[in-house]
């Protein structure tokens, strides 16, 4: 399997039964390493639905996907849970910081939860900060941050333990949009660096940011 990501014939079914919803409806996609794509679809389309699936956060009812060549079927929820903290970065609309922590701290917690020694977390830490721009916001805490710099502390998170994949799901959409032109601007300097980049948003606009777009309509690729 050549391609990084890999999805055959999935489909997602809410509410089985009289008010079945398909959320996902044999939906087929292959993303080669170092794409950008755009997932985008009105509201209700089943973006987040496929985000949770690709994210390994939730599994299909039909259909089979492949990361890395690996059959995410066939993993075991401990081996999902590792596969998501090696392969994938999350980066979500609200920025899911930790509010008592500084930026430093809340970008080497992926670290912590893998196991490294605290004398091995601030390098990477502070480095993962620097790419994207906060040097000189290390030791600010989330309500000492702006919003977007606030999503550049959630981008440096996603990126420490230097995943393949940055998964995100509508990550300017907290934001005005000069501030999102900016987080658009990192995941694309992110794309030439040769990371692969998902990014959800129901925004046409943000979309353009991307290489390449796939939209969903009514759980249906069109
Ligand atoms: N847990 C659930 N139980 C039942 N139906 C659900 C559930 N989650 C989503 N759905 C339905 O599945 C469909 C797809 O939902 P999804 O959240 O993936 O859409 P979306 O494209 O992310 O929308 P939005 O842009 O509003 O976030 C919708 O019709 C929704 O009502
Ligand atoms: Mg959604």
């Amino acid at each position: 399997m050549a391609e990084l990501i890999c999805l055959q014939h999935i489909s997602k079914i809410y509410n089985k039964g009289k008010n079945e919803v398909r959320a996902l409806d044999d939906i087929s996609l292959s993303i080669p390493a170092g794409r950008f794509v755009a997932i985008t679809g009105a509201s209700g389309s089943g973006k987040s639905t496929l985000m949770h699936i690709l994210g390994c956060l939730d599994t299909p009812d039909h259909g089979s996907y492949f990361l890395a060549g690996a059959d995410m079927r066939k993993q075991s929820s401990y081996t999902l849970s590792r596969i998501r903290r090696q392969k994938i970065g999350f980066v979500f609309q609200r920025f899911h910081l930790i509010p008592t922590l500084t930026a430093r701290e809340n970008v080497q917690l992926p670290l912590v939860y893998a196991g490294i020694p605290a004398r091995r977390r601030t390098a990477p830490a502070e480095q993962a900060l620097r790419l994207v721009g906060l040097d000189q916001r290390m030791d600010h805490r989330p309500n000492q941050l702006s919003g977007g710099q606030q999503q550049r502390v959630a981008i440096a998170r996603a990126l420490i333990n230097d995943p393949p994949v940055l998964l995100a799901d509508e990550p300017t959409g907290n934001l005005d949009s000069n501030t999102g032109e900016q987080i658009l601007d990192i995941l694309q300097q992110l794309h030439r660096r040769g990371k692969t980049i998902i990014l959800i948003t129901h925004d046409p606009r943000v979309a353009d940011a991307a290489e390449t777009r796939v939209l969903l309509q009514d759980g249906k690729i069109v």
